[in-house]
């Protein structure tokens, strides 16, 4: 297997070995960090990490990624870089890979970070895209491992915007590990026939099988994993909430839901999450849709099925993980 020099810019690029060699060493480098090893490889390298939309987990995991791993790291949002306004993303990939190692990315269109990609000389990272999120979903399946012990052979039910770059990435990754994937919500929302046809095979190869549908019932007494996103993803205009709320609330995941999954059901989310009323986009929704509840109900965040927290925490485990195999050349040390 040889990572060195990739991009990472979508699980489908990745052999069944590959993501699994990925999760062997995010397990290795949380071993590391648990016991205060340091871990200081590439003292001599330095990463620029580029957002056109917000975030908390995935900037910090890549910050902190970047730090442990010894190297120095460039955060820069739209307001700090001239990428896509006043410089080309060609232009802008080009001057960054003279001056970085590696360079993370999120933000729109999927084509930005494969152009990115296509004329950097360094590794390309995608942290977060309109089409993926696959990132997260090397993390996600990190923490299912740890928590189940194995992953062959499980039920995944995404609930919610199934077409999501979350859920996408979560159905490559599903396919790839021959974990049974359900998407689970309206019609009007459902994954592109694209991405369903590029998976299913995959899946079949693999064992396991992936089911569209409007019908909760498919998930009762299968799911292993009941995981859930956001009814509107960044970057989505905020006039939609209505019609998300309208389609969507009758697959919110609630207590009698997961009551319905298997016994030994856990539940996931990549967070941020709107299960209270503790953020401003929750109160304005709330003022004017009467909802204090959006995806999941407080009650499952905060239950012990709810493994949330070391699911975020396992963000940075995986993405030092990528950023390790794809910068360390065999040769050097
Ligand atoms: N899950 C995730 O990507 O979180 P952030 O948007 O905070 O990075
Ligand atoms: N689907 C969400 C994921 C956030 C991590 C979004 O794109 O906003």
């Amino acid at each position: 297997m040889d990572f060195y020099g990739r991009d990472f810019l979508r699980i489908l690029d990745f052999s069944e070995d590959e993501l699994r060699y990925m999760l062997t060493i995010a397990k290795k480098f949380k071993q590391y960090k648990k016991e205060h090893k340091m871990h200081k490889f590439f003292p001599d390298k330095n990463i620029a990490i580029l957002f056109e939309k917000t975030s908390t987990r995935t900037r910090c995991s890549f910050e902190v990624a970047g730090y442990d791993l010894g190297m120095g790291v460039t955060f820069l949002d739209p307001s700090g870089s001239q990428m896509g306004h006043k410089e080309s993303i060609a232009d802008t990939a080009r001057v960054l890979a003279r001056l970085y190692d590696g360079i993370e990315y999120r933000g729109f269109d999927q084509k930005i970070v494969d152009d990115l990609a296509k004329y950097s000389s360094v590794p390309v990272w995608n942290g977060l895209t309109d089409e993926c999120h696959p990132t997260q979903a090397l993390g996600d399946f990190m923490t299912i491992e740890e928590h189940f012990g194995h992953l062959e052979g499980l039920t995944l039910a995404f609930v919610g915007d199934t077409r999501n770059n979350v859920a996408n990435s979560l159905m490559a990754m599903s396919a790839k590990m021959g974990v049974n994937f359900i998407a689970c919500g309206p019609s009007e929302l459902r994954p592109s026939d694209e991405i369903v046809a590029k998976c299913r095979p995959i899946a079949e190869k693999n064992g396991s099988t992936i089911t569209i549908t409007s019908d909760l019932a498919e998930l009762y007494g299968k799911a292993d994993i009941i995981y859930t996103d956001v009814w509107l993803s960044l970057g989505e205009p905020q006039e939609k909430w209505g019609e998300r709320i309208e389609l969507l609330k009758q697959y919110q995941v609630n207590s009698e839901m997961m009551a319905k999954a298997k016994e030994t059901a856990i539940f996931l989310h990549c967070l941020p999450s709107f299960h209270d009323l503790n953020t401003s986009i929750a109160r304005d929704v709330n003022k004017v849709f009467g909802i204090d509840e959006m995806e999941v109900t407080n009650e499952v965040f905060e239950s012990k099925q709810s493994l949330v927290i070391d699911q975020a925490e396992n963000r940075m485990h995986t993405i030092k993980a990528i950023m390790f195999l794809t910068l360390y050349k065999k040769e050097e040390k």
